[in-house]
C-alpha cells in the first residue's frame, strides 16, 4: 500500500513506541477519587515545567481553554480574545454557550495584538457594558501560520492586564514549538500569564491530552468544572504515561517539524500561483493563498489526494502542517506535486 503523506495536522501524530509501553505498563487509579498516581505525576511534572503551582489533565485543549475561561470570569463579563483565535473561531463557541461571556475580537499584527489596543477595548461594567474580566493570547498562533508571539509582546501586554485587574489566559496549544523556535523556556511565556493550556496531542506526539496550568486555587475549581464538563477520568493513567514521554522525549525534535515546514514553504513560495511569505514561516504550520489559473482550491487539495499527499483548506487558503509522522520524503513528494502541478 502506497504511504500517505498527511499534513492535515499535527494532531494525526501517532503514539511512539515508549508510549505504548508506558501504556501497557502505567501504574493506575480512580483519578476522580485522586487515586492514579501516573496522572499526579504527569500534572507535578507540568507544574514544574511551566512553574505554576498546580496542574490539571484535562481530555483536550478545547476542554482546557473552555474551563480556564469559565473559571476567571462571570456572567455579564467580557474576554478580549485575538479576531483569528482557535478559542474565539474553533472551539464550538464555547466562551458564550458555557460560560455566557462576551468575546471581544481584535485585530493583530500575525497574532500579536497592540497592548495599547487593548488597552482601549478594556471596559467597566456600567448598566450598558460588560466588565472585561479576561484577556486570551494564543502561541503559537495556529491560523497565522504558526506565528511565534514574542516576548516583549507579551510583557507589555501583562502590564496592561495588571494596570486594568485583569486576568491572562494563554492559549499555548503549541508553546513548546515557540520555545523551540524562540530559544526562550516555557517558564518565560508562562510567567506573565495568569493560566496557560497546552497539547499533549499535537506536535507532542500523546494519543490523548492538554493540561491547564495555574495557582493552586484555579486550579481546585477547574479540577470542579472539569468534572461538570465530563471530564473525570478514571484510569487515566495509561494515557497520561503517554503524556509523561511526550513531556520528556518528544520535546527538542520539534526542531525537525520547523526545519522541515521552512524547506517546504521556500520551495513553494516560488510558483506560479502560490502566495506566501517563506519568511514568516517560523514553526511547523505553513498557511499559503492559491490564486492559479488551473485550480481551484478544492480542486487542488483533491488532486494531492490522487497523490496520497492530504491538507485541509483554511479560511485563507491551504494549510500544510509538518510533525513527527511526515518525513524528508514527504516534503519531497509534496514540492514535487506542487512543481506538476502549477508549473506553465
Ligand atoms: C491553537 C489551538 N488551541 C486549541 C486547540 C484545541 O485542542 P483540541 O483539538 O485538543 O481540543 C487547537 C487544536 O488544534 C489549537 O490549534
Amino acid at each position: 500500500m502506497e504511504r500517505w503523506s498527511d499534513f492535515r495536522s499535527d494532531t494525526v501524530t501517532k503514539p511512539t513506541e515508549a508510549m505504548r509501553r508506558a501504556m501497557a505498563e502505567a501504574e493506575v487509579g480512580d483519578d476522580v477519587l485522586g487515586d492514579d498516581p501516573t496522572v499526579q505525576k504527569l500534572e507535578a511534572l507540568a507544574a514544574e515545567i511551566m512553574g505554576k503551582e498546580a496542574a490539571l489533565y484535562v481530555p483536550s485543549g478545547t476542554m482546557g481553554n473552555a474551563v480556564a475561561v469559565k473559571v476567571w470570569t462571570r456572567e455579564l463579563e467580557e474576554v478580549i480574545v485575538e479576531a483569528r483565535s482557535h478559542i474565539y473561531n474553533m472551539e464550538s463557541t464555547h466562551l458564550t454557550f458555557i460560560s455566557r461571556v462576551n468575546p471581544r475580537p481584535l485585530p493583530s499584527r500575525r497574532g500579536a495584538m497592540d497592548p495599547e489596543d487593548i488597552a482601549r477595548n478594556i471596559r467597566q461594567a456600567s448598566v450598558h457594558t460588560p466588565r472585561t474580566s479576561l484577556i486570551c493570547l494564543e502561541n503559537t498562533h495556529n491560523n497565522w501560520s504558526g506565528a511565534v508571539i514574542p516576548l516583549e509582546n507579551m510583557k507589555a501586554t501583562r502590564e496592561v492586564a495588571d494596570r486594568f485587574g485583569v486576568k491572562i489566559h494563554l492559549d499555548g496549544a503549541r508553546i513548546f514549538n515557540a520555545s523551540i523556535a524562540s530559544g526562550i523556556p516555557v517558564k518565560e511565556y508562562a510567567k506573565l500569564v495568569d493560566s496557560i493550556m497546552f497539547c499533549l496531542s499535537k506536535g507532542l506526539s500523546a494519543p490523548v491530552g492538554s493540561m491547564l496550568a495555574g495557582p493552586k486555587d484555579f486550579i481546585d475549581q477547574a479540577r470542579r468544572v472539569r468534572k461538570a464538563l465530563g471530564g473525570g477520568m478514571r484510569q487515566a493513567g495509561v494515557l497520561a504515561a503517554c503524556g509523561i514521554i511526550a513531556l520528556t522525549q518528544m520535546v527538542d525534535r520539534l526542531k525537525e517539524d520547523h526545519d522541515r515546514a521552512k524547506r517546504l514553504a521556500k520551495a513553494i513560495a516560488e510558483l506560479p500561483g502560490i502566495i506566501l511569505n517563506p519568511e514568516e514561516i517560523e514553526t511547523n504550520i505553513v498557511i499559503f493563498g492559491l490564486n492559479h489559473p488551473r485550480w481551484s482550491i478544492p480542486a487542488f487539495l483533491e488532486e494531492l489526494k490522487k497523490r496520497h499527499i492530504l491538507a485541509l483548506p483554511v479560511s485563507r487558503g491551504i494549510r500544510f502542517v509538518t510533525h513527527k509522522d511526515v518525513n524528508d520524503e514527504d516534503i519531497d513528494r509534496a514540492i514535487e506535486a506542487f512543481q506538476q502541478l502549477l508549473s506553465f
